[in-house]
């Protein structure tokens, strides 16, 4: 089974999901796509010789090369770890339900276009929440609103700050993610 991992930023997670599978002889990430080419994610996937594709905004809205490139790979599975560009309609429709990904929050609270990174967390604590979480799910055609997966939670103490509450999360991501990843693929037939 091959995975693609699309990513826009540190890759911490990609890291960690690439790391689980270089054991398993039946899943591999496959490749690496970002649509920023200063990205360290992609010199994350160079350390594992994992090959990797950028593209801008024309090649992902205008065209099927994206699509075309992933269909090329035989491509199962389509993680998305800090990725902050909605997937456009024809990328989901050429992998229905196979395409997901990671927010660092319990939606669907907290989720929405521009909630990403430390704006979740600020919004998390001025709301005065005594948890927060990372959740896992499906992509449709709006942010953070597909079918939800999987969510995992952390408690928050009366001197967490943003800091303190994006590190929780990030640890559950690393986690999770690699194992939903393979129990999804385990279900994936083919
Ligand atoms: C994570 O917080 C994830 O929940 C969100 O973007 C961040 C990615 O972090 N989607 P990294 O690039 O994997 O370190």
């Amino acid at each position: 089974k091959r995975i693609a991992i699309f990513a826009s930023g540190s890759g911490s997670n990609a890291q960690k999901i690439i790391e689980h599978f270089q054991k398993n002889k039946e899943m591999e990430v496959s490749i690496v796509l970002s649509n920023r080419p200063d990205s360290y994610v992609l010199q994350r996937a160079d350390n594992f010789e994992i090959p990797t594709h950028v593209f801008d905004r024309d090649e992902f809205y205008q065209t099927d090369d994206t699509i075309k490139l992933l269909q090329s790979l035989n491509i199962d599975l389509i993680v998305l770890a800090g990725f902050l560009w909605l997937v456009p309609g024809n990328l989901i429709k050429a992998f229905p339900n196979k395409i997901i990904n990671i927010h660092p929050a319990l939606l669907p609270k907290f989720g929405g276009k521009g909630m990403y990174g430390n704006r979740v967390h600020k919004a998390v604590l001025e709301a005065g929440e005594q948890e927060s979480g990372i959740t896992i799910h499906y992509v449709n055609e709006h942010f953070d609103e597909g079918e939800i997966i999987h969510q995992s939670k952390y408690k928050i103490e009366p001197n967490d700050d943003v800091d303190m509450i994006a590190y929780k999360g990030q640890q559950l991501e690393h986690q999770h993610y690699p194992k939903v990843i393979e129990n999804l693929l385990k279900k994936i037939s083919k």
